[in-house]
């Protein structure tokens, strides 16, 4: 392969469609992430940004549809195949135990799992001091209960659990919805830095101005369809919001559809 092979994306979905009943709640949908790249995936209440996060993480399963993971068709059909696959799921509610410290937290569940063997006390503390350092995480010691933690420091603690596993993709489910402005800017220079890690980061968001300030690409669901993709360095948060809303129909640069 020379300098100028095109890149493959770490994640593409072409043409997903899946239903509930009568409900539509994704109709050939098509999204992809790359390395070192923040994905924004935005749209109305319903317009099925969580269905489609749901499928990268192995929750649900498309009704059809392709999926490939660094450019070979792939399945995903739970949970444990997306986390084998390298795809990590941040969802709302975080999933956190609040009397238990930041160590525990970040081994909750996987106490037993690094390779088969149990691991120490000790190991588990310097893996976490390793991750949040890489993550330039500002939490104060990795033996604060979670109670005594901010809204953002709790959300980092979040994303630094799903980086136990190595992973190459990061989804986060409206990472930013319950926080103050200062725990906002923290929770998205966490996100830059995983870009800089070189993760893949989907970013489902209602915030404009987070998605706008953190994001490269800003992809738009209206009533479970792509309705536009946008460059979030350049586009406007008018024509964003006109995709949003159904104002334009499909935008891609400054093409209308
Ligand atoms: N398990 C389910 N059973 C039935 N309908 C569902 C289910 N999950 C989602 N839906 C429907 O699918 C559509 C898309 O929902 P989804 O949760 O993906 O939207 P969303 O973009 O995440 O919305 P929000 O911004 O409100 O979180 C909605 O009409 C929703 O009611
Ligand atoms: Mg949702």
């Amino acid at each position: 392969m020379g300098a100028t092979a095109p890149r493959v994306p770490l994640l593409a979905m072409k043409q997903i469609t899946k239903r509930f009943n009568a409900v539509e709640a994704l109709v050939g949908v098509d999204f992809e992430v790359y390395a070192h790249e923040v994905v924004a995936l935005v749209g109305d209440n319903g317009a099925g940004k969580s269905t489609l996060a749901q499928i990268v993480s192995g929750v649900l399963t498309p009704d059809s549809g392709i999926i490939e993971l660094a450019g070979e068709p792939a399945t995903i059909p739970n949970p444990s195949a997306a986390h084998a696959a390298g795809i990590a799921t941040v969802f709302q509610d975080l999933a956190l135990c609040d009397n238990l410290d930041v160590t525990a937290n970040l081994f909750l569940g996987r106490e037993a799992t690094a390779g088969g063997s149990f691991l120490r006390d000790g190991e588990m503390e310097q893996t976490t001091k390793r991750i949040l350092r890489d993550l330039n995480s500002p939490i104060p010691s990795v033996k604060t209960q979670l109670h005594a933690l901010s809204g953002g420091q709790r959300q980092s603690v979040a994303i630094a659990r799903t980086l136990i596993g190595n992973p190459r993709i990061v989804v986060l489910d409206e990472p930013t919805a319950a926080l103050s402005v200062a725990q906002t800017a923290e929770v998205l220079t966490l996100i830059e830095r995983l870009r800089e890690l070189g993760l893949g980061v989907i970013l489902i968001s209602h915030n404009m101005v987070d998605v706008r300030a953190v994001s490269d690409r800003i992809e738009v669901l209206r009533h479970g369809r792509n309705n536009g993709s946008f460059d979030a360095t350049t586009a406007s948060y008018e024509s964003i919001l006109a995709a949003i809303t159904g104002a334009t129909s499909y935008i891609k640069g400054d093409r209308a559809y």
